[in-house]
């Protein structure tokens, strides 16, 4: 299909104007030559988030998040790259021109095409003559026309064929339909996945449906629920029902209201309360955690009355809190679901609950019958909450939590932390996920550091400055992989790359933000001879030093055999006065 040409993505991001684009959701303030603000990707009262006009680029001293105005927008946005680019085409006036591109934009593009098409195929039933029932059970739900249209809900006929042949003849090929999730594969061909279902798109932040959730209607199939499969559009373990429309009400409010199911969150955003989003149909994961966090800390977990939407608060909450978020919990009288409950009761019951929700621990302690248990059973939940609190990272949770509960629990603190301590860590229960999340990338070993001084004198202003430092090193000095990659950027362009494109060259964020970091430190002052030499001293002398450890186990291994080490001596020796060479 098509990508935006790079020459556009080149003007688009030249004529932007960063502390333009970031004016627009952040309140900046100007100290010196850089801007300041809250950081709109963390929670902070003082601002530490910093925008350098003189690079285009951002930088956040509390979270470490950093990058260009593309990068800005993706992440506050959650758009992805292109649509980044074309908000920016907008706002400045810049024609957007495609180039064909590689197979995998074509089924990238394929595949909304085909949710598109379904998207409108179930609306149009909906509201046909076929869809009458289903409309009509809607409305009896309580749902209006209005939040019906607003979220595009639709019904899937009792047919096997009906999407199949809206789909024929418009140049998909099998793998992309196959890939879409939207249909099945039988002996008799290829037919419609959902039918006789009420359909529930699924939107990206964009707004582009990339998957369905479906509810059985009139039929007895014995899946109450049937929901997309894994896509390459739709990936369950961080997409969240509602988010389209609630971002930006959660961003204001502060806080989240997590429900469980679609109709769930239709009820409540029809009441008017509106930072609200559902997991719908998957568990809770510490990748919804970190799509959260990005909004906000605060999260209310309103899940179903009943005994297994208490088990699930429980799962959840230590998730949140693993990933450094504030769970609280509000649970619905007699069982209901947040549905029944507002409908029974209005809202004001349910919007009054919310503002008392209760702390995760104390609702642990209250479904598990925490405070009244003895013996053994007292003994295994100690044990129980000592296990999910031992891998809590964040310390200042960590502390609070066990600070309180041995309180509630009349624990002796010191006896408690021992028992968190000596708690032996089960595998994460959704390794596949969670082991993806890395930590902050830092370098903060000595020679990382000397590969960083480098990199912020090839980054100077100075271009005498950069031309000196180019002239006395070489590619092999920088061994971390991140670092040589953004000195391999710079020293093949031959110092002529700017600040903001660089950020370009690194998708992952973990990279970009610790590149941004990099980017953004000051133009170096003082003795830049001096600084070189030493950063130079550092990265070749570690090699050396390295040999000469590796020869002296060689030697005591030598030694205990009996054997001559004489070899490994005078290699020693050797390399010694290459080491005082160096400093010479
Ligand atoms: P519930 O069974 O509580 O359904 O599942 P519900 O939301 O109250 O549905 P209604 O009110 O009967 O229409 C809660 C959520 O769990 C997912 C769905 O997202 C549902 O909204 N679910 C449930 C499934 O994915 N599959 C199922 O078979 C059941
Ligand atoms: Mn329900």
């Amino acid at each position: 299909m098509s990508r935006i040409s790079q020459n556009i993505i080149d003007r688009v991001r030249d004529s932007s104007d960063i502390v333009d684009v970031v004016s627009q959701y952040v309140d900046l303030k100007q100290k010196g030559p850089n801007f300041f603000g809250l950081c709109p990707f963390h929670d902070e009262k003082t601002p530490s988030f910093s925008v350098a006009p003189g690079k285009q680029i951002y930088y956040c001293f509390g979270c470490n998040a950093g990058g260009n105005v593309f990068s800005f927008l993706m992440d506050y946005q959650q758009i992805p790259f292109p649509d980044a680019v074309k908000l920016l085409a907008d706002r400045y006036n810049i024609p957007i021109t495609v180039e064909k591109d590689n197979e995998a934009n074509d089924l990238f593009s394929s595949l909304y095409m085909l949710h598109e098409i379904a998207l409108d195929l179930y609306q149009e039933n909906l509201f046909s003559s076929s869809g009458k029932e289903s409309l009509a059970y809607l409305l009896d739900r309580g749902l209006s026309i209005d939040m019906i249209k607003q979220f595009k809900i639709g019904y899937a006929k009792n047919s096997w064929d009906q999407l199949t042949k809206r789909c024929k003849g418009n140049g998909f090929t099998k793998a992309q339909i196959l890939q879409s999730g939207l249909f099945t594969e039988t002996k008799n061909g290829i037919l419609d996945r959902f039918r006789s279902r009420i359909m529930f798109p699924i939107f990206h932040p964009s707004g582009k449906a990339i998957a369905f959730g479906g509810r059985i209607f009139d039929n007895d199939d014995n899946a109450k629920y049937l929901n997309s499969p894994e896509t390459p559009l739709y990936k369950k373990s961080n997409v969240f029902y509602g988010l389209q429309a609630t971002r930006d009400s959660i961003r204001k409010e502060g806080y989240v209201i997590l429900v469980e199911g679609y109709m769930d969150f239709l009820k409540l955003y029809q009441n008017d309360i509106h930072p609200v989003l559902s997991v719908s149909g998957t568990a809770f994961t510490s990748k919804h955690a970190i799509a959260i966090s990005r909004l906000t800390k605060k999260i209310i977990l309103l899940y179903d009355g009943d005994k297994a939407g208490g088990n699930a608060v429980i799962r959840a909450g230590w998730i949140l809190l693993k990933s450094g978020l504030i769970p609280s919990v509000v649970r619905p009288p007699n069982g209901l679901d947040p549905d029944d409950w507002i409908s029974k009761n209005g809202k004001n019951s349910v919007m009054d609950s919310i503002n008392n929700s209760i702390d995760f621990m104390d609702y642990h302690l209250d479904f598990n019958d925490g405070l009244s248990l003895s013996g053994a059973n007292r003994q295994k939940y100690l044990e129980n909450l000592a296990r999910e609190i031992k891998v809590i990272d964040n310390g200042v949770i960590r502390n609070d939590i066990v600070k309180s509960l041995s309180q509630k629990l009349s624990v002796d603190e010191r006896d408690f932390i021992r028992l968190v301590n000596t708690q032996r860590v089960n595998l994460p229960r959704n390794l596949g996920n969670d082991s993806e999340i890395k930590d902050d990338i830092l370098f903060s070993s000595k020679i990382e550091k000397a590969q960083i001084e480098l990199l912020k004198l090839l980054i100077n202003d100075n271009s005498s400055i950069r031309e000196y430092v180019i002239d006395r090193i070489e590619l092999s000095l920088f061994k971390s992989p991140l670092l040589c990659k953004l000195a391999k950027i710079l020293m093949d362009e031959d110092l002529n790359v700017e600040s903001s494109s660089i950020i370009e060259y690194f998708q992952d964020k973990q990279e970009r933000d610790s590149i941004t970091k990099i980017l953004f430190s000051k133009n170096q002052s003082g003795e830049i001879e001096e600084i070189v030499s030493d950063c130079l001293i550092i990265l070749k002398s570690n090699p050396i030093k390295e040999k000469i450890y590796q020869l002296r186990a060689k030697i005591r291994e030598k030694e205990s055999n009996g054997e001559n080490p004489m070899q490994e001596l005078n290699a020693i020796t050797e390399l010694r006065e290459k080491l005082n060479d160096l400093k010479n």
